[in-house]
């Protein structure tokens, strides 16, 4: 079971998988090729830098394709990854197929009500997910389903994302509009999350100090926080901490207290 990103993998994921050939809306298909073309080790080197190797059950908390499900796999006996869009789960379950992983199980569900037991992970992923979610709900679940000790690793997002999805529209498709998300994103955050009036299509945006307080709230214990990618040593961050000065993504890592 102790497999890690090894060269046949990182050979298969390159040269071996036909990423044209998964029914996928157009947004998904590009972000499915750029997520896995390249290789997973980035993944693998976030997860191992965070203390994340030998867990026993994992949750991939909004697993969207699953490469972090996919490197779970190589780290922890069991993963586990759920996720709003039954869409990316059934491209999830087939791509673990192709790359014949027998430790994981997808399923289609909210963060906000999770369908596992009590206690259950004692590893808990929720990369950039939790600002599409009712936030203090997921943690809430997040909370119940992770044991004494078990470890979560939360990235989202802060209001600088939002302002350079305005104001640059990176990596558009047919499908979706960054420009039009960071409008609506923006709107949830100054006004609509306050009065009732959020647009369904958005996000909201998290502040770092406010979220270590959900955590801490719900019994968890901060290990660290800071800008994306800056937790752990030998992982590089995957986007900027700041734009425009203001907050883009930040990362906590945390602890389950006991009791
Ligand atoms: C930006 S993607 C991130 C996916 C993945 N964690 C990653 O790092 O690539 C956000 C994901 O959250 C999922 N999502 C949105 N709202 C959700 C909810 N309430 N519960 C579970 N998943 C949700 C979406 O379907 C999408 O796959």
């Amino acid at each position: 079971m102790e497999r890690t990103l090894d060269h046949t993998l990182g050979n298969m994921l390159r040269n071996e998988i036909d990423w044209d050939a998964f029914d996928l809306t157009p947004n998904t298909k590009a972000f499915l090729k750029r997520v896995y073309a390249s290789g997973l080790e980035k993944y693998e080197k976030r997860l191992t830098s965070l203390g994340f190797p030998g867990g026993e059950r994992a949750l991939d908390a909004g697993c969207g394709l699953g490469q972090w499900s996919v490197v779970l796999s190589g780290m922890c006996k069991e993963v586990s990854g759920i996720d709003v869009s039954e869409e990316r789960v059934t491209a999830c379950t087939a791509i673990a197929d192709a790359l014949k992983i027998g430790n994981t199980q997808f399923v289609s569900g909210p963060l906000e009500k999770l369908p596992y037991p009590d206690a259950h992970f004692d590893r808990l992923i929720c990369y950039s997910v939790l600002y599409v979610t009712d936030y203090e709900k997921s943690i809430e679940e997040f909370a119940r389903v992770t044991r004494a000790g078990g470890l979560v690793y939360i990235s989202t997002n802060g209001i600088g994302r939002y302002l350079f999805d305005v104001v640059k529209r990176p990596n558009p498709a047919p499908d979706f509009d960054p420009r039009i998300y960071g409008l609506k994103t923006l709107w949830n955050s100054v006004i609509g999350r306050r009065s009732g009036l959020s647009s369904k299509n958005g996000a909201v945006a998290m502040y770092i100090s406010r979220t270590r307080g959900l955590l801490e709230k719900n019994g968890f214990e901060i290990v660290k926080s800071g800008a994306e990618g800056s937790l752990g040593e030998g992982s590089a961050p995957f986007q900027p901490g700041r734009y425009f000065g203001f907050t883009g993504a930040f990362d906590i890592l945390a602890r389950k207290r006991e009791s």
